[in-house]
């Protein structure tokens, strides 16, 4: 190999050679890093549960919290948490679903539960309610996961809902990651261990045409969650970012699920098992592969594509709601 690339740059000259070294090099490090994430990805998402290699929430501290935990992704955490021996707070908005979600964990796995009702939508001052209600509890694990949208795609200056759409998705998106995390985190650091995870989504990867706000709230929660993990690291504390595709929730709309939309309970499991290899991850080797595939094409064509996607998307909503005689927007 080294004789063969030793001829072929001897009928080069200088410049080419050392063009082609460059060349050569750049593939050879694409190759390798291609081999170690897909190899990296294989082993945690097929085989590091089933070789007993994933974290050991049970160990971090006596309970984990989670936001929005009453549906979706956020149940599916709170059941997979509670599976691997954790007690749970859930904390949500409904306080007859917290009941609901408490009474299915205690009927399935033998540990305890508490519930939090708290509106992240409302302001600051439900931080006090929570600070207190969770005081002297040891927590090891706290799931970042509430966060909401807006009904459909729309241009942002008709955003339904207006400004109080506009407000919430920031009150709920991102003050609520910020300030739960400030009330956790003091007690992780002292004990000197923690998970932390920050659901983002695939639309926080790149802006999102037509889910403006949503798409740059989604884009805060992975900044915060990866600036946490390089300041914490290294004093025990683990924080992972989770960028889903479309998981079959209340918030997709979608109910059906195939090999692209999954289902939250096993999409929760599948991110719970990246928990301390993939500190930035898709959570699932379905949305891995959608995300690689959409990463090859490049931004420009990818907006316009998007675009054209939410505008079908806005139009099929309005339509619907126009039918019901349900719309407000003109
Ligand atoms: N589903 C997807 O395809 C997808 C894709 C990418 C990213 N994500 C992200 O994943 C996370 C979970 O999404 P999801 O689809 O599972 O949502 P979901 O099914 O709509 O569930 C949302 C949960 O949050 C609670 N909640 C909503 N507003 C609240 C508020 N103001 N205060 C307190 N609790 C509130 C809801 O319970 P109550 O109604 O009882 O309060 C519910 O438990 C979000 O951060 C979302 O951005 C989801």
């Amino acid at each position: 190999m080294a004789a063969a690339s030793g001829s072929v740059f001897a009928f080069l000259g200088p410049l080419e050679a050392c063009f082609a070294l460059i060349g050569t090099l750049i593939v050879i490090s694409f190759v390798i890093c291609t081999l170690y994430f897909l190899g990296k990805n294989i082993y945690v998402f097929f085989f590091a549960e089933r070789l007993g290699h994933t974290v050991d929430f049970k160990n971090l501290g006596e309970w984990a919290v989670v936001t929005g935990a009453t549906d979706g992704i956020g149940k599916g955490y709170a059941l997979d948490l509670a599976r691997r021996g954790c007690n749970i707070i859930l904390i949500s908005r409904s306080e007859e679903k917290l009941r609901n979600v408490a009474k299915e964990i205690a009927s399935k796995y033998n540990v305890r539960t508490r519930i939090v009702v708290a509106d992240f939508s409302s302001d600051e001052t439900i931080y006090d309610k929570i600070k207190s209600d969770l005081e002297g509890l040891e927590i090891g694990t706290l799931i970042n996961n509430v966060g909401v949208g807006a009904p459909y795609p729309e241009y942002f200056h008709r955003m339904v809902g207006g400004d109080q759409t506009a407000l919430n998705m920031i009150r709920v998106n991102c003050v609520a990651q910020t300030l739960m995390t400030r009330i956790i985190l003091p007690q992780m650091v002292a004990r000197k261990k923690g998970v932390i995870v920050h659901l983002s989504s695939g639309a926080g990867s790149a802006p999102v045409p037509m889910l403006a706000e949503y798409s740059a709230t989604k884009a805060f929660n992975d900044f915060l969650g990866r600036a946490l993990q390089q300041e914490y690291e290294d004093q025990g504390i683990i924080s992972q970012v989770i960028m889903p595709y479309v998981v079959a929730t209340n918030m997709s709309g979608m109910k059906k699920t195939n090999l692209f939309i999954l289902e939250s309970e096993s999409y929760a499991r599948s991110c719970l098992n990246s928990v301390g290899f993939l500190p930035r991850t898709n959570g699932h080797p379905s949305h891995c592969i959608q995300n690689w595939l959409g990463s090859m094409i490049p931004y420009f064509l990818r907006a316009r594509l998007m675009r054209s996607m939410m505008e079908k998307w806005r139009d099929m909503s309005i339509a619907k709601l126009k039918k019901k005689g349900e719309y407000k927007g003109e």
